[in-house]
């Protein structure tokens, strides 16, 4: 076992005891500008002695560490004179390891949490304040420290919520810093690196990419790879890393299909030729996507029809090419969910987005650089590989696009339309200074018409709907408040410059009820 990074910057093992939060861990320690692997909970002592880490961290799990399978680790790394840092699951197994026991709390907790600090000395909670509110989720409880351990906070139901035996460095918490939800969790995981480890915060994304440049290198050998870009951030992020690692042997297959943002498509392509040295085949399948969506307004129909003709344009201009190996995809870490097995990824991928089913049909095998990334780690990548801001920080946009943003049988005179509409409320909502990140704002045409007045003529067109949403998790989001002034100045602008919209209304429906798209 070897690090896959090589570097002069400190590592730090994360060994995953099957959490659904070891992704994040590994995301707050990139953070925090030290690299970090994760490790299945085989890793060897040995193993991990010859990797020299400045530290490893034990990640939670949803087991009970009594339970018979539950996952353990080589005690012998409690030997190696690595500082060590149990999360939730971690922690009892460390309880577990030096003879305590682990009880089922009387109340479980879950959720935010009261956390006093009882031993400001702690390293942990250095520079922090003693009365904190942490995130916890568990039922199990180490009720004492163990031998050589002392306690160092509790809250109303965990009487040790951490624990720490300073001369062997071996560190327990109860609660999750690694989620946002703790909030001050970022600076107690810095304090376990910087202080406790001795680490220094060195690595970069540029290192990131060196590794992933290297790693495809030396997959690839001499072989060509091919990529299907479909104008999003992390296909064309996908396409640069592996541009950067292989360039003329990368093909790179953009299908555009007619129904992106206005300019959208030609942007991607500037883009491309900016700053890549593979080959670009742009098809303009727009008119293959009308066809095929002629007369449908069923939403799921409307998404499998473009998904599939997605693929078979894209396997039509692949069999044009010869002597593909490679099939680089743009999975990130939020397409990936984690199966029951530790350590074990299955891949999601919905089913519209992209060329899920494509590698086992054309015989590629797969090249996913993006996969232990978190968006915005995508859009920083994608800075650093030299792609431009506007694409990088692009709001994130449905695969079929204005497809499902057109509520109703999709034609070119109404992609058109939306486009216009839609680019104007972004323009204004931009102006406004109402982006921050969390904000989605956009135009959907639902297909009635509607009367109106233009010069002195009754008029029939159709209404635009504003809709513009602040969301951290896409599961949930919240209407925005944009002002009236913004409103109005919108209305105005859509209602002079986008001939066929006689109407425009503001959707104020948050998620959940509704969703964020209108199909
Ligand atoms: P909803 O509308 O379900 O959207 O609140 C949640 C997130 O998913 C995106 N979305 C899609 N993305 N293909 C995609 O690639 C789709 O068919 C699709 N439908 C919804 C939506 O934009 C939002 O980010």
């Amino acid at each position: 076992m070897v690090w896959q990074a090589k570097g002069n910057f400190d590592k730090v093992a994360i060994v995953d005891l099957g959490s659904q939060y070891t992704q994040l861990i590994a995301r707050r320690i990139r953070e925090l500008k030290v690299y970090s692997e994760i490790f299945n909970n085989t890793l060897t002592a040995e193993e991990l002695k010859k990797m020299s880490p400045a530290g490893i961290i034990l990640s939670g799990g949803p087991n009970s560490v009594y339970q018979y399978g539950s996952p353990e680790v080589d005690s012998g790394i409690f030997e190696l004179g690595v500082p060590i840092l149990g999360i939730c699951y971690g922690m009892q197994l460390v309880g577990k390891v030096f003879g305590v026991e682990v009880t089922g709390a009387k109340h479980r907790e879950f959720g935010k949490t009261e956390l006093t600090v009882t031993d400001e000395t702690s390293l942990l909670y250095h520079g922090l304040n003693p009365d904190l509110i942490c995130w916890m989720s568990h039922g199990d409880i180490t009720a004492v420290s163990p031998e050589g351990f002392v306690s160092t906070s509790h809250t109303l139901n965990t009487p040790v919520a951490s624990f720490e035996n300073r001369e062997r460095k071996i560190y327990g918490v109860q609660f999750h810093p690694e989620v946002t939800h703790t909030p001050w969790g970022k600076d107690l995981l810095a304090n376990f690196l910087y202080r406790v480890c001795g680490a220094e915060p060195k690595w970069k994304m540029a290192d990131f990419i060196k590794r992933s440049v290297k790693d495809i290198g030396e997959k690839v050998g001499g072989e060509k790879v091919l990529c299907a870009l479909s104008g999003g951030v992390d296909s064309l992020t996908t396409a640069a890393i592996v541009d950067r690692a292989i360039g003329e042997q990368l093909v790179c297959v953009f299908v555009d299909h007619g129904m992106m943002r206005l300019g959208e498509a030609d942007e991607v392509e500037e883009a491309f030729n900016a700053s890549f040295h593979s080959k670009l085949i742009r098809i303009d399948a727009s008119e293959r996507f009308l066809e095929k969506l002629a007369g449908v307004d069923e939403p799921e129909r409307k998404r499998k029809i473009i998904g599939e003709e997605f693929i078979r344009v894209f396997e039509e201009e692949a069999a044009k090419l010869e002597g593909i190996k490679y099939l680089a995809q743009g999975t990130s870490y939020p397409d990936i969910i984690e199966s029951s097995g530790i350590g074990h990824h299955a891949h999601v991928i919905k089913s519209h987005h992209n060329v899920g089913g494509l590698p086992e049909k054309m015989n590629l095998a797969l090249i996913e650089p993006l996969r232990d990334l978190f968006k915005d780690e995508i859009r920083t990548l994608a800075v650093e590989l030299g792609l431009p801001d506007s694409i990088a920080y692009r709001p994130p946009f449905p695969g079929p696009g204005l497809g499902i943003r057109i509520v109703g049988e999709v034609t070119s005179e109404r992609i058109e339309i939306l486009q216009e509409a839609d680019a104007i409320i972004r323009q204004e909502i931009i102006a406004a200074n109402l982006y921050d990140g969390r904000t989605r704002a956009f135009g959907v045409l639902p297909t009635v018409k509607t009367t109106g007045v233009t010069g002195d003529a009754r008029a029939y067109g159709y209404p635009v709907v504003i809709r513009a949403v602040s969301s951290d998790d896409e599961m949930t989001a919240d209407w925005t408040r944009v002002p009236y002034e913004v409103l109005d100045k919108i209305a105005n602008r859509v209602l002079n410059e986008v001939r066929g919209v006689v109407r425009v209304v503001l959707d104020i429906t948050s998620k959940p009820p509704g969703t964020i798209e209108w199909e």
